[in-house]
């Protein structure tokens, strides 16, 4: 039976959730297993959102938000870029390195969701289940 990993997506308001809508509404294809989070900015999502989400079963966790120099909020973006890229590193050290990646987007790019969803899925796919959900099923 073919894995099919489980993808969070953590999409700001302003920029990326409206990509990822425009995606849908003009049906382009991406994984259905993208499951969408809806924030206020990518500034919002701190580590603990992301380590939960892999605590509780995702694969694979995008952040998404507003293209440089473009937050609503002026540096939310920036943030949450410099928190993702430091808990790539830790989390390499755990053995869950490239389960997480940031990705910055307008509102008009749903087709660039839509690929990114679909690459990153794949990339899930090839690193296989998430391993700390299978110890926690396990115990
Ligand atoms: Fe989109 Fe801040 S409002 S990243």
């Amino acid at each position: 039976m073919s894995f099919e990993p489980s993808i969070v997506a953590f999409c700001c308001n302003w920029c990326s959730y409206a990509a990822a809508d425009l995606a849908g509404v003009s049906r382009m294809k991406y994984p259905p297993n993208v499951r969408i989070i809806h924030v206020p900015c990518s500034g919002k999502v701190d580590q603990t959102y992301i380590l939960k989400a892999l605590e509780m079963g995702a694969d694979g966790v995008m952040v998404t938000g507003c293209m440089e120099g473009q937050c609503h909020y002026l540096t939310g973006n920036f943030y949450t870029r410099d928190r993702v890229e430091r808990l790539k590193r830790d989390l390499e050290k755990i053995g869950l390195g490239g389960r997480v990646d940031m990705f910055m987007m307008s509102a008009a790019m749903g087709r660039e969701f839509a690929e990114t969803a679909t690459r990153f899925t794949e990339k899930i796919r090839e690193l296989g289940p998430n391993p700390y959900k299978q110890v926690k099923q396990e115990g």
